[in-house]
């Protein structure tokens, strides 16, 4: 379970990125932070990764403040989690299959497991048949599927994606949507941004920022 309490995030003392936030989020919901740039969604999502601070309030993930947790122990939490964030594309050097290893080798995993766990994961994206090509000779909507691929390799409980359909045109968005959607049901919580509301009526639940604000927040029974 994940809570913000009260949570607001002031940048160079003056930016109000987010603002008296407070929500519950369940294990296993697939959760959109909807609304426009600027209005915190990133600042949000950083936060629940433990790589932004609050400046007063607390976000708490299974009863604990994450906000006090000792950096020695955020490697913990990050291990919980799957990551698709903004700017952090897939490294152009290697190929995609080294891509997609690379979360279970920086966490101290054998060079065998990753292999083996990083084409299941390309296997499930359906993109295993890319695995020795390079990043730069994929689709922008391959090149998602993959980094999808690279935040489930370590079998996270949680994950967290940043605008994750982004640039790609509604069929490969729909992809997108539909992989996460299979990880919600098979038990992993999904929280997503998107600008893009044609997406709104597959989540459990909604969570409208504005200008740092809540401004709107609703639960489907439905998508349950
Ligand atoms: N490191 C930072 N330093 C100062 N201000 C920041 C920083 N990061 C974000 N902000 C400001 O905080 C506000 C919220 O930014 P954030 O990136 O969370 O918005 P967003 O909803 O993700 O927008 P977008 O849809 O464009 O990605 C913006 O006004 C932004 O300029
Ligand atoms: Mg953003």
């Amino acid at each position: 379970m994940i809570e913000f309490q009260q949570v607001s995030k002031i940048y160079a003392g003056e930016v109000y990125a987010l603002r008296d936030v407070s929500f519950t989020i369940g294990d296993g919901e697939l959760v959109f932070l909807a609304g426009p740039s600027g209005a915190g969604k990133s600042t949000l999502l950083k936060m629940i990764a433990g790589m932004e601070k609050p400046s007063t309030g607390a976000v708490m993930m299974n009863g604990q403040d994450i906000s006090k947790l000792k950096s020695g122990s955020l490697p913990y939490l990050r291990r919980k989690l799957g990551l698709i964030l903004q700017g952090q594309g897939l490294l152009l050097d290697r190929d995609v299959l080294s891509n997609v290893m690379l979360p279970m080798i920086v966490v101290g995993e054998s060079t065998a497991d990753a292999q083996t766990r990083a084409s299941a994961a390309l296997e499930r994206l359906n993109m295993l048949d890319k695995a020795h090509s390079s990043p730069l000779a994929l689709s922008g909507g391959e090149q998602q599927r993959v980094m999808i691929a690279r935040a489930i390799v370590n079998r996270p409980q949680i994950i967290l994606a940043d605008e994750p359909t982004a640039y790609l045109d509604r069929e490969n968005a729909m992809i997108v949507i539909e992989a996460l959607r299979a990880f919600q049901r098979s038990g992993v919580t999904c929280i997503i941004s998107s600008h893009d509301e044609q997406f709104l009526d597959q989540a459990n639940r909604v969570i409208y920022l504005n200008k740092g604000e809540v401004t709107d927040a609703w639960t489907s029974a439905a998508a349950a």
